[in-house]
C-alpha cells in the first residue's frame, strides 16, 4: 500500500515544472513559447541563461533524487527504482503543466544519483566527454544512457539495468525532433565548450 502512495507523490515530484516556475515567476518568460520549446534545463540555459539553467537542472535532478529517498528507507533497490520511474514519468508528462514535461534527461539521473551515485558520476562524466566531442546536448544525453546500460551490465547491478535501459527508451523517444534536425543538420550545438 506505501508503495502506491510513494509512487504517486514520485510522479507528482515529477510533475513540479521547474522550468516553467522559474521562467514564469523569475523571468517573466514562458520557456515553452521559446528556443526548443522543451521545458528542460538546456533550454533554459538556452533561453533565460546560466543561472536559471543551473537551478533548473539541479531542480530537475533533485525531484528523481527525492522520489528514491521515501522508499530507501523503506524497501529493496529494485522497489526504490520502479517508484523513481514515476518521478520520470511525472516530469515527462506533468499533471501540473498541462502533460507537456520535458524529455527525462534530468530527473533520471537523479534517480540514478538516490540508488546508485557512482553510476551517476560516470553518466555525468560520459555526458561531458560526448558534450565535449559533438557539443549536442541531446546526443550526449542519449549516448550517456547507453553507456549507463553497459557500466549497469559490467558491474552486474541487473535491476538498474533494466531502469536505466526504459529511462534511456524513453530519453531516445522524447528526444525524436532532436534526432530528426541531427540528422538534417539543423539541431543547434553548444558554443561554450
Ligand atoms: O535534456 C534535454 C536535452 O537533451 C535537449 O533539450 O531543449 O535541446 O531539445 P532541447
Amino acid at each position: 500500500m506505501e508503495y502506491a502512495l510513494f509512487a504517486i507523490i514520485a510522479y507528482l515530484l515529477g510533475s513540479i515544472p521547474s522550468g516553467l516556475i522559474i521562467g514564469k515567476y523569475g523571468y517573466d518568460t514562458d520557456i515553452r513559447e521559446h528556443g526548443s520549446g522543451n521545458l528542460g534545463g538546456t533550454n533554459t540555459f538556452r533561453v533565460l541563461g546560466i543561472k536559471a539553467g543551473l537551478i533548473v537542472t539541479s531542480a530537475d535532478i533533485l525531484k528523481g533524487t527525492l522520489a528514491t529517498a521515501l522508499p530507501l528507507l523503506f524497501g529493496a533497490e529494485v522497489i526504490t527504482l520502479i517508484i523513481g520511474i514515476f518521478a520520470v514519468i511525472g516530469h515527462m508528462y506533468p499533471i501540473f503543466a498541462g502533460f507537456k514535461g520535458g524529455k527525462a534527461v534530468a530527473t533520471s539521473g537523479g534517480v540514478i544519483l538516490g540508488v546508485n551515485p557512482i553510476i551517476f558520476f560516470i553518466l555525468l562524466a560520459t555526458f561531458f566527454l560526448a558534450l565535449y566531442i559533438s557539443k549536442y546536448v541531446s546526443l550526449s544525453s542519449m549516448i550517456s544512457g547507453v553507456v549507463g546500460i553497459v557500466a549497469t551490465l559490467i558491474v552486474r547491478d541487473f535491476g538498474l539495468t533494466i531502469v536505466i535501459t526504459l529511462f534511456t527508451l524513453f530519453v531516445i523517444y522524447r528526444h525524436r525532433s532532436n534526432i530528426k534536425r541531427i540528422m538534417n543538420k539543423t539541431e543547434p550545438k553548444i558554443t561554450w565548450m
